[in-house]
């Protein structure tokens, strides 16, 4: 089976200074899990893989870097999630560990564990950079319309016709001290079945929630397109509780798409050597990605 990844670094109003940063950082994910499907790797590695790697581009940072919370602390929320047995793996308000959706992961295939230092995942002492905290010393309202959220996600399709989702996410900057958004909520930050596919969601958690936006488009893909089912769900948020974001998906045939309501959102995907980008609405650039695979 041919194989798909589709990735994003978050819907918002990313500056131009950021633009071609954060077209750089999707290409750059997107590419990685490409790698890894490429040979024969799980679609649950490469979409843990593509996260890791966007969290670590000092653009889309879902980690290190993340929005702060009210009291200017970092609080990550991840999920993942294997579309052949459904299982999933979430955790929320992590505070020391970059790549939240690696201990999602451990949560997922480990259950339960004692500590993280016996699975293996590096523990980071401060997540809080400069120019976060620089940022939210200047706002102080929730969200703060300007760079509110800070999601990251990653669908894939593997030669085995197996599914996969991540999200991760700080959340919304002056958030609540524990507040849950929507990343880590199975159906509504992310779902994968093989059944029908794969989505993972950005954008204002509160709404996603209300809708539980990612079963939500799922459920309408088994009845019509990909297209129309990531059109019809997004305009159903706006309308019903007026939210905005985005979402990416991968079906379980290997139609994909990336849509999203924010002025901007950095996306990419690679499908039989041929890579999608764009970060403006409607924009859809290609590359031939040739001997990725070589890496
Ligand atoms: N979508 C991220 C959040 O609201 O937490």
């Amino acid at each position: 089976m041919k194989t798909v990844i589709v990735v994003h670094g978050g819907p918002w109003a990313i500056p131009d200074m950021l633009a071609e940063a954060s077209v750089a950082g999707v290409k750059n994910a997107v590419q990685a899990g490409d790698v890894i499907l490429k040979n024969g790797g799980t679609a649950t590695d490469a979409v843990e893989k593509a996260t890791w790697t966007l969290k670590n581009c000092n653009i889309s940072c879902a980690g290190h870097g993340a929005v702060l919370n009210i009291d200017g602390e970092v609080e990550l929320d991840s999920i993942i999630m294997d579309g052949e047995t459904l299982a999933t793996g979430a955790v929320t308000s992590v505070r020391n560990i970059t790549n939240s959706v690696s201990l999602a992961r451990a949560v997922m295939e480990k259950v339960c564990f004692s500590s993280q230092i016996h699975i293996g995942i590096p523990v980071a002492n401060d997540l809080v950079t400069e120019l976060e905290r620089k940022d939210w010393e200047q706002s102080n309202s929730y969200p703060d319309g300007v760079k509110n959220h800070d999601t990251v996600g990653a669908v894939a399709l593997d030669s085995l016709g197996n599914v996969a989702c991540a999200t991760s996410t700080g959340g919304i900057r002056n958030k609540m001290v524990g507040r849950v958004g929507d990343s880590p909520i199975i159906g509504s930050g992310g779902y994968a079945d093989n059944r029908s596919g794969a989505v993972s969601c950005t954008g204002h958690g509160e709404s996603i929630l209300k809708v539980t936006l990612a079963r939500l488009i799922l459920f309408h893909m088994e009845q019509v397109s990909v297209e129309a089912a990531m059109s019809g769900r997004r305009c159903y948020m706006g309308e019903r509780v007026k939210g905005c974001g985005g979402a990416i998906v991968v079906s379980s045939t290997g139609d994909w798409a990336a849509s999203f309501t924010t002025p901007r959102m950095a996306w990419a995907s690679i499908k039989e050597d041929v890579l999608h980008y764009g970060l403006n609405p409607k924009e859809d650039f290609t590359e031939i990605t040739g001997s990725l695979d070589d890496r």
